[in-house]
């Protein structure tokens, strides 16, 4: 049987990495075979995408390059490590997928949802994800928790402004499918987050 793809999602320091692993122990606890993976990133050849995604630069980057470069990254990430690991039964567990490049690039960047339609479709068929978790914060408070990490991305470097409409942009998904994606309050301390997560997983079929 195909496994489950489940994603992560939110703006800077909401505490993705954390709950990623709690996500992933709970999952293993059930016997499930789990591969962690993240977007953009996930196989070499991805993961060279992001260090120019990410790394600042004197050239300013057109909205457009960043939203292809995106895709890219996302087909052979699909090609190489998703689809196969699914196939198998494996079940994935990625750090950001598309959502993020509507957030991001439709929402921050204020590119219009379109394109970014056209090219979920043309690079992802008929894929999404079965579960999406959406970490929610308000800005202020995650980026405090993202900038006391240490040297700020490209992304990182992004005027709050930016933020408020990438995090806008993840509520009105939420929204518009919330079958599909669960919105967690991640200003709690863990174990009231970690309680809202169970509760989501529940909504997937785990095994006993
Ligand atoms: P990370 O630091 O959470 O791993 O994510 C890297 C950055 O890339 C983060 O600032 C969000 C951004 N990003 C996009 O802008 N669009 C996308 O589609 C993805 C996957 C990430």
């Amino acid at each position: 049987m195909s496994g489950r793809f489940i994603t992560l999602e939110g703006i800077e320091g909401v505490g993705k990495t954390t709950n990623l692993n709690y996500v992933r122990t709970r999952l293993e606890q059930r016997g499930i075979d789990v591969v962690v993976t993240r977007e953009p990133g996930g196989t070499p050849l991805a993961e060279e995408i992001r260090a120019l995604l990410l790394s600042p630069r004197e050239e300013p980057v057109a909205e457009l390059t960043e939203l292809l470069l995106m895709f890219a990254a996302r087909a052979q990430h699909l090609h190489a490590l998703i689809e196969p690991a699914l196939a198998r039964g494996a079940w994935v567990l990625c750090d950001r997928f598309t959502d993020a490049t509507f957030a991001y690039q439709g929402g921050g960047r204020q590119l219009d949802a379109g394109p970014v339609a056209l090219l979920e479709q043309l690079v992802q068929g008929a894929r999404r994800p079965d579960l999406t978790l959406l970490l929610d914060l308000p800005v202020a408070l995650g980026l405090q928790r993202a900038h006391a990490r240490g040297k700020p991305d490209r992304f990182e470097t992004e005027r709050v402004e930016f933020f408020e409409r990438v995090r806008q942009a993840y509520l009105e998904r939420a929204a518009a499918e919330p079958a599909r994606i669960a919105v967690i309050d991640a200003a709690p301390a863990l174990p009231q987050v970690q309680c809202q997560i169970d509760r989501a997983l529940a909504r997937l079929e785990l095994p006993a």
